[in-house]
């Protein structure tokens, strides 16, 4: 699965571009505020119609510009060809599927995975559960049909559990919501610890790679592990009623990691924690392709940060490994060790302009 042609206008300083990228590897290089990571944005954005930087979709497109656009010549899994097409103004996002509309944006998502790993990858660790449950429900949704469905009906249950709360409505009423939202927490919560529970060994052996220790996952449903679930909200009934949204359920779940038993957030450096993130992610890379043959894309903003180069060197190597289409930038490539009998492109961004380095 790979990107055989990239055209973009107005993303960010790139005023327009149009690349063939390598389906392996490709090195994108630049000065600081050279447009390198916005290259990386415009890939992201045919795949998740959103960007891995900012929540407003409307800073990526140039100052003073109506709106971006990129295309993207696409080829999957079976090697067939699609068109992907995304155009976004100041206030809608139109997408085109071998020219066809497409009104949900996870059709792209299934149909391009894509994999990020930037400099700020730790804050997978760092920040509020929401990224760790994002993190198992992008692998759960890549490996289990009807997921998203799943995910959707859960969401929505609860939406109405807590808008009955919000309107203090009789026990009677609320308790409607009871058996609904228990049978599809069923159905989620299985889902997410069946995923984990393949992923596990997977990172265990990324993480023995990478960092030279096994990280152990737990899964942590988002009620108390001695309660099923209908108790646990029966038990924060009253607690419910006060907060008027409901407390437990698998909205409130996250994913504790620890070495050595000791929690990952405190036993492990900041380096570390790094290579733990792209242990992570490889994991999920590796699963998704064990089960499915789909590859992902992956996309590794200034890869050299940080890392000294015995892991820069280890992780280029594990990234090789995977057979995925890998887009690569840094501000010195001399620091990138690609396998010399990997195929690969290097590009050079200078003021948003783009431009293959020929040998
Ligand atoms: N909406 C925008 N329109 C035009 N330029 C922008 C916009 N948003 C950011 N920039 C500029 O684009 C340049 C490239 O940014 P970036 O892709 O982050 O560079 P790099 O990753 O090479 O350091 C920066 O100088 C930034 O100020
Ligand atoms: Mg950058």
């Amino acid at each position: 699965m790979s990107i055989t042609r990239l055209s973009l206008q107005s993303v960010r300083n790139l005023t327009e571009c149009h690349i063939n990228p390598d389906p392996r590897f490709n090195i994108i290089e630049g000065v600081n505020a050279s447009g390198k990571t916005s290259i990386l944005e415009a890939i992201y954005l045919i795949s998740q119609v959103k960007s891995f930087r900012t929540h407003r979709i409307n800073h990526i497109i140039q100052y003073k510009k109506e709106a971006l656009q990129v295309v993207a010549q696409y080829l999957d899994h079976n090697q067939y060809a699609h068109l992907i097409g995304l155009s976004r103004n100041r206030s809608t996002t139109k997408i085109h599927l071998n020219k066809q509309p497409v009104n949900l944006s996870s059709k792209l998502a299934a149909l391009v995975p894509v994999q990020v790993i930037t400099p700020e990858s730790h804050r997978l660790l760092e920040d509020g559960p929401k990224f760790r449950r994002q993190f198992i429900d992008w692998g759960v949704f890549h490996v289990e049909h009807g997921f998203l469905q799943t995910w959707k009906d859960y969401h929505r249950i609860l939406r109405q559990r807590n808008a009955a709360l919000r309107q203090k409505q009789p026990i009677q009423q609320i308790r409607n919501w009871t058996l609904p939202l228990v049978e599809i927490t069923q159905k989620f919560h299985h889902a997410r610890v069946k995923y984990l529970h393949a992923l596990t060994p997977i990172v265990k052996s990324y993480t023995e790679q990478l960092i030279g220790e096994a990280v152990s996952l737990e899964y942590v449903p988002g009620w108390p592990k001695d309660q099923n679930f209908i108790d646990a909200l029966e038990s924060s009934y009253e607690q419910d009623c006060q907060f008027r949204h409901t407390r437990v359920g698998p909205h409130r779940a996250d994913l504790n990691m620890t070495s050595r038993g000791i929690a990952v957030q405190i036993g492990l450096s900041r380096g570390q924690q790094k290579l733990l993130v792209c242990a992570l992610r490889l994991a999920q890379i590796q699963y998704l392709q064990h089960l499915s043959q789909q590859s992902c894309i992956i996309l590794v903003d200034d890869l050299p940060a940080e890392l000294d180069k015995a892991h820069r060197d280890r992780l280029m190597t594990l990234l090789d490994d995977t057979g995925a289409q890998i887009f690569v930038t840094a501000t010195d490539p001399r620091l990138l060790n690609v396998n010399p009998k990997t195929s690969k492109k290097v590009f050079h961004v200078e003021h948003g302009e783009i431009k293959e380095v020929v040998y």
